[in-house]
């Protein structure tokens, strides 16, 4: 820094030297032109008025020495001298006389000439200025004269000027080089030298990279690329100790960084297509500002790392309001934004397609088609049309991507997708499909309401590979199967066969990121993050024990219930009310639909009511906190509580019971489970739950804020064990290796010709 200064200073005294410098010659140079003409305009006024006086005293040499004496005596001027026509010498002042022996070669030029004569040259000591006349008598000449001027003043004033600019130079060079240090040190050296205060921190490993990085000012694009190989350094890290780590314990844990090398393995360099209608990343524009952000979905944590590692393409619908203003001429761009790694295809859907496929048949019919929870699934002719429509639009994007792609490999997810397996497999029968059903697969009886069920049915057999969460969805798919179409259903490989087509039906339970648990610094997180009594104070609320349920709004989640059975347990045992407060974070999802619309208003009204029966002072039972929360804000309620709830009605896994205990990093707090999660099947050290029987819950409660805290740890930890050994690379890695490996018979056919598939 130190040389950096030194170097600085003396560029800048010689650089605005040079350039002061040069202006200030321009700047003498103009001033000695403008006062030489200033002379040469006054010696030519005094020339000619001196003229006309000497003409007229010519005759008398007194009047003419008098006329010379009254010349004489100007400002600057050296003296006057008048020549007859021989040269000779007439009359002169008396200070110029010793210099003027002879004419001058000016005066003589003008007697000539018969001209006026004007120059600047040297008299003995003197810098001068002549002027020189002819004078008249009746137009013939009689002599001449001379004006004689001192010119040194010009020098002088040269001179002055040059001192003034040496002056100021030097004041400039002083002021100038003072307050570009300072700059350099305030907007530079200082933000450069926190900056590397923070990197030596990180690389020292004694803060991480999520503490804040100081601000750069001026460098702030360098500043995020700093923040971005940081995180990526210290990510490395990271993995590199987990793995040290698991290695030691003897441990085989499923890590981004082990699902990315399985994978890349698996696809022998080829390629992964991942389907889904919500994007990873969503683009909207608020006035000036472009905001990108992250559906809070496990989905982006299971497959960035493979498609990262294969540079693979995510296709999904683009719903964000500056979507359209990112993507290139293909709909493309590459993400994560901030270090790109694999693309992003956007499909474009109108507000119709959206209406009928999106929000009509997939979420009105087939989400209460396959959850058990008393809302009639709605089936309208129009939203089966879009929804072919948008699956065949998806299908044609998704083979204009596999275009040059030998044997590409397909992940179609959820119920948004159904008929896109088949769509695919008839323009490209080498692809290999997968498809993940992310919701419950319902009984046969219940799934035959639907007006479509064959068409869905054979869409999914399309793929060669079907996903479930678990095994009771693989068998009621199987047996909708048996009913719905013609097949061979392989009850003892669990796989259907029709026309010539194998597909394997299988269970892969879906999970959360645990995989950096042990490495989480809790301090990283800011002081109040474990601070509950700093939680409860921001929310107004006094109470010595709290319970948590974090959900979207949606009606297969039992919110309902869950209110009913905290009315309950508050009625039942009078002693918790103003000891216990349920915070209820319920997000707002598919508000467009008129049930989930109805639901916000339905649930609002009743955590009031139940509020206005036992609330009293500062303390209530329910806080319905009704708005989209990040993932961070969750993490906190997670951590606060001393019991999570989660009473869903039917669903296919339920990640929110595994967040919670993956956030439980002190091993304590108690899970309430409805036994018709998905979860359930893993979880069986929560509290199971019939959401149904409110008594049952509300028992569970007290149950839970009464645990021994030792049973409390030991069920926890027994839980969290499970969820890191099936974290969501697993999943993923257990998904994706199981579709690489099937063997596709018949993958050269030509294209429209089905493929026979057999388990490798
Ligand atoms: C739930 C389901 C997923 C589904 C998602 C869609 O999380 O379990 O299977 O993909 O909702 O939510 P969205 O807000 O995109 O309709």
């Amino acid at each position: 820094m130190r040389l950096l200064s030194v170097r600085l200073i003396i560029s800048l005294i010689v650089g605005i030297t040079l350039v002061s410098l040069g202006f200030s010659y321009y700047e003498v140079l103009r001033e000695k032109r403008l006062l030489r003409s200033q002379l040469e305009r006054s010696s030519e006024e005094i020339g000619e008025s001196f003229a006309m006086n000497v003409e007229k005293s010519w005759e008398s040499p007194r009047a003419l020495q008098r006329t010379v004496q009254r010349f004489g005596t100007r400002e600057h001027l050296l003296g006057v001298a008048v020549y007859d026509l021989q040269g000779k010498l007439i009359a002169i002042t008396p200070a110029l006389q010793p210099l003027l022996g002879t004419v001058p070669g000016d005066v003589a030029h003008a007697i000539t000439e018969n001209r006026a004569q004007s120059s600047f040259g040297r008299l003995d000591k003197y810098r001068i200025h002549i002027f020189a006349l002819p004078l008249h008598k009746d137009d013939a000449v009689l002599g001449g004269l001379a004006v004689v001027h001192d010119v040194d003043y010009i020098r002088a004033q040269n001179l002055r000027t040059w001192r003034e600019a040496f002056l100021s130079i030097l004041v400039q060079v002083f002021f100038i080089v003072l307050i570009t240090l300072l700059i350099v040190r305030w907007s530079i050296a200082g933000p450069i030298a926190r900056a590397a205060q923070w990197m030596r921190a990180l690389r020292m490993g004694r803060i991480s990279s999520r503490q804040q990085m100081p601000d750069l000012d001026l460098f702030k694009p360098l500043a995020w690329e700093v923040v971005t190989m940081a995180e990526s350094l210290s990510q490395a890290r990271s993995a590199a100790e987990n793995e040290a780590r698991l290695r030691e314990a003897g441990e085989s844990m499923w890590t981004a960084e082990r699902l990315a090398v399985q994978i890349q393995t698996r696809l022998h360099g080829g390629r992964l297509f991942v389907v889904s209608n919500r994007e990873p990343y969503i683009h909207q524009r608020d006035g000036k500002s472009l905001e990108v952000t992250v559906p809070p979905s496990g989905l982006v944590t299971a497959l960035e790392p493979v498609l990262t590692a294969c540079d693979g393409t995510w296709i999904a619908h683009g719903s964000g309001n500056a979507d359209k203003e990112v993507v290139d001429g293909h709909d493309r761009l590459r993400v994560p934004p901030e270090n790109p790694h694999y693309t992003l295809r956007r499909i474009w859907l109108s507000k119709e397609e959206e209406e009928g496929y999106y929000y009509g048949f997939s979420n009105e019919g087939l989400w209460p088609l396959s959850h058990i929870a008393h809302t009639r699934p709605i089936f309208r002719e129009r939203d089966w049309q879009l929804y072919q429509e948008v699956n065949r639009k998806f299908a044609a994007a998704v083979i204009e991507e596999i275009a040059d792609t030998e044997n590409p490999v397909v992940l179609v997810q959820d119920y948004h997708f159904a008929l896109l397996p088949q769509l695919l497999k008839e323009k490209r029968p080498d692809v290999r499909v997968a498809i993940f059903w992310h919701i419950p697969w319902p009984n046969p009886e219940a799934f035959g309401i639907c007006p479509w069920q064959r068409q869905l049915v054979d869409g999914l057999l399309g793929a060669d590979l079907i996903g479930f969460h678990v095994q009771s969805h693989c068998n009621n798919f199987l047996q909708t199967v048996d009913r719905v179409v013609e097949s061979r259903v392989d009850w003892e490989h669990f796989s259907v066969t029709r026309q010539n087509h194998r597909t394997l039906v299988r269970p892969f339970p879906i999970s959360v990121d645990f995989s950096d648990d042990k490495l989480i610094e809790p301090d990283s997180y800011g002081s109040d993050y474990l601070d509950r009594t700093g939680l409860l104070h921001s929310l107004g609320v006094e109470t010595p024990f709290v319970g948590v349920g974090v959900d979207r709004v949606d009606y297969t989640k039992g919110i309902h219930e869950r209110f009913r059975a905290i009315e309950r347990f508050l009625e039942k045992y009078p002693k918790y009310q103003g000891q216990f407060t349920f915070l209820q974070i319920g997000a707002p999802s598919r508000t467009h639909i008129k049930r989930y619309h109805d639901l916000m208003g339905e649930l609002e009204a009743e955590a009031e009511r139940i509020n206005w029966r036992f609330q009293s002072g500062k303390w209530k039972p329910i806080l319905f906190l009704n708005r989209q929360h990040s993932h961070a804000e969750i993490d906190r309620y997670y951590r606060a509580a001393d019991l999570c709830l989660v009473t869903s009605l039917h669903d296919g896994m339920n990640l929110v019971a595994k967040e919670f205990l993956a956030a439980r990093h002190d091993e304590r707090g108690v899970l309430i489970l409805s036994q018709f999660t998905g979860a359930a099947r893993e979880l069986r050290d929560a509290l199971l739950v019939n959401p149904y029987d409110i008594d049952q819950t509300a028992e569970a409660i007290r149950v839970a804020l009464e645990m021994d805290p030792d049973e409390k740890q030991m069920r926890v930890h027994r839980m969290r064990r499970i969820i890191r050994e099936n974290n969501i690379h697993r999943w993923a890695g257990n998904l994706i290796t199981e579709l690489c490996e099937l063997r596709l018979d018949g993958a050269d056919r030509p294209h429209g010709v089905r493929g026979n598939v057999t388990a490798a």
